[in-house]
């Protein structure tokens, strides 16, 4: 199991005073110098965060695993066939949201997914991860469109108080990588992930691959520090 930093809020920061400061790439070089595995980048339509020349560069100096997250617009496929990632993580985005909301609505994007988007990631050569609720007929549905990974949304497990909320959020997540995996899906998993929810998250999990985490990261790193940040989590991740 490996963590995977997501440095959309670094560029956050960056583009606060539109100066080049930080730099998502200096970022993206501690965080790997420091035990992540590899970085997250998602291009959204807005490019709020993350903007074009980021994309480029970011795959020209990454190290280890490049996981590109987009939408599955033509544009977005144009630039995934370009820069041609490890992994490339599709994910539903609305133009209002603050962050990514939810899993893809599996049923909805199907068949557009098989005519269209899948077809032209499978010739990249890049590993298709499907950012999904953990929902058995989603997860079947994601076999069935021959993609090699899912990534688990696991926000609703981070948002949840109640204790009894939380074990019910976990049992479906582990019922669902317990699905995906005997029907050879690599799991990976994210969202809402932090310094208090990982390691139960972990240890309740099976057959995790990559977490990814970015915003408990980048906002930990104010005032730590990005290395310790980094360091301490892959620390957790590693420990489970
Ligand atoms: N995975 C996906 C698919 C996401 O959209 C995000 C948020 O950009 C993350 C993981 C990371 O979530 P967080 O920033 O809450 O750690």
């Amino acid at each position: 199991m490996e963590l995977l930093v997501n440095i959309d809020h670094i560029a956050t920061l960056r583009n606060a005073r539109g100066e080049g400061v930080p730099d998502p790439v200096e970022a993206a070089r501690i965080c790997e110098d420091n035990g992540a595995a590899g970085i997250v980048f998602h291009l959204r339509e807005d490019r709020r965060h993350i903007r074009d020349h980021d994309v480029y560069a970011l795959r020209e100096h990454i190290r280890g695993t490049v996981d590109f997250e987009m939408a599955a617009t033509d544009e977005m496929l144009g630039i995934c066939e370009k820069i041609r990632p490890h992994i490339c993580t599709l994910v539903p985005e609305s133009r209002q949201e603050l962050t990514t909301e939810g899993g893809l609505n599996m049923r909805m994007i199907f068949e557009d997914y098989r005519s269209r988007v899948i077809p032209r990631l499978l010739d990249t050569g890049t590993i298709i991860s499907l950012f999904v609720d953990p929902n058995p007929d989603d997860i079947q549905r994601c076999r069935e469109l021959g993609v090699q990974a899912i990534e688990l949304h696991t926000g609703m497990y981070a948002n949840a108080r109640k204790a009894s909320v939380v074990e019910h959020e976990l049992e479906r997540l582990r019922e669902a990588a317990e699905l995906a995996h005997s029907l050879g899906l690599i799991v990976n998993a994210g969202h809402g992930l932090n310094f208090t929810n990982t390691t139960p998250f972990i240890r309740a999990v099976p057959h995790l691959a990559d977490i990814s985490i970015g915003h408990a990261l980048v906002t930990h790193a104010v005032f730590h520090g990005l290395a310790t940040s980094v360091r301490t989590m892959a620390d957790i991740i590693s420990k489970g």
